[in-house]
């Protein structure tokens, strides 16, 4: 079978056989279909290890069929709700290739809306003070993972030093995997936390954290296919989601830890939450705001030192 009609079959049974060439379906459906294809591609690639550049220059060729059975058993499994990322291995967060595996959260792109603000920041702060472009950047990860964040960070801003703590010892085995493979082992030092248990620096410049914020009673906003996949530790965040916040934050006055930048995810139906707790804890020299996503969702929340 050739790669072309190896890649149809793929499609067709990634999307459950409906054509995006037809006029009658709706933009959702078209988009599903889009995604369906760029599924197909990548899996196709991953097996015959080639680029998805090189699927459409040698699409005439012919594919064995052992790779025609390890193809087609990914995509059932994509069907079956499997991550395409857990079976490639690999996801792209901020330009960059992280290796992913069901030991982590894989990176998802509102996540990207923490790195920017943190160079927004630095970029600021380097403007005004010129001295802070030569001397090192302390910054404290709190529930790492694959060590995207940090990563992305440290990439656009090479003065940075991370304290990437996760709670998961098999969380920080793929983080160090990542760490090395981006050539970051000056640069981090991973080790694993309960939050800042194991932390003992108290002075940091920057705070970035995407803990777990899904609800086990209110705001449960998860698909069956990720509660099934990704790792429950990278999920739940108490009753209403925002437990570990709430711990965390509480650890932050405790052990006086001194930050000027402190920035995380939240999740929908948070906000009003959210919003209490930094009002309570964040009431006097700090100030607080919180940014929506693309989608227009609350999403992200800033605290800076005044
Ligand atoms: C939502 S994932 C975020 C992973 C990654 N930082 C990202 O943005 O894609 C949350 C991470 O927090 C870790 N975690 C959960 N509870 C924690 C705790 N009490 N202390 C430290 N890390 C924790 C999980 O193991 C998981 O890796």
């Amino acid at each position: 079978m050739k790669i072309s009609e190896l890649l149809l079959e793929g499609k067709r049974g990634l999307s459950d056989g409906k054509e995006d060439s037809s006029d009658s379906l709706g933009l959702e459906e078209r988009v599903q279909n889009a995604v369906c294809s760029l599924d197909a591609e990548v899996l196709l690639a991953h097996v015959l290890d080639c680029s998805r550049e090189n699927l459409i220059r040698d699409s005439q060729e012919e594919v064995s069929e052992d790779d025609r059975q390890v193809y087609l058993k990914y995509v059932e499994q994509v069907v079956q709700g499997k991550p395409v990322a857990y079976l490639t291995h690999q996801k792209e967060f901020y330009g960059m290739d992280f290796y992913v595996d069901e030991r982590v959260l894989i990176p998802r792109p509102e996540t990207e809306m923490i790195v920017d603000h943190v160079l927004d920041w630095l970029v600021d702060k380097s403007r005004k003070d010129d001295a802070d472009l030569s001397r090192e950047i302390r910054m404290l990860d709190v529930g790492t993972g694959s060590l995207n964040i940090t990563a992305a960070i440290i990439r656009h801003f090479g003065h940075v030093y991370s304290h990437a703590v996760d709670i998961s010892e098999e969380a920080l085995e793929v983080a160090r995997i990542n760490s090395e493979s981006h050539g970051l082992e000056t640069h981090a030092e991973i080790y694993q936390s309960d939050l800042l248990s194991n932390v003992d620096e108290t002075d940091f410049d920057i705070i970035v954290t995407n803990l777990p914020y899904i609800g086990e009673k209110v705001n449960r906003n998860v698909s069956a296919d990720v509660e099934k996949h990704e790792p429950s530790s990278a999920l739940w965040g108490g009753d209403d989601g925002l437990e570990l916040y709430k711990k965390m934050i509480q650890e932050i006055l405790d052990k006086n830890i001194d930050f000027n930048l402190f920035v995380g995810e939240f999740g929908s139906g948070q906000v009003d939450a959210m919003s209490a707790m930094l009002s309570k804890f964040f009431e006097q020299g700090y100030r607080w705001e919180i940014k929506a996503d693309l989608a227009g969702i609350p999403r992200m929340f800033i605290v800076e030192k005044v």
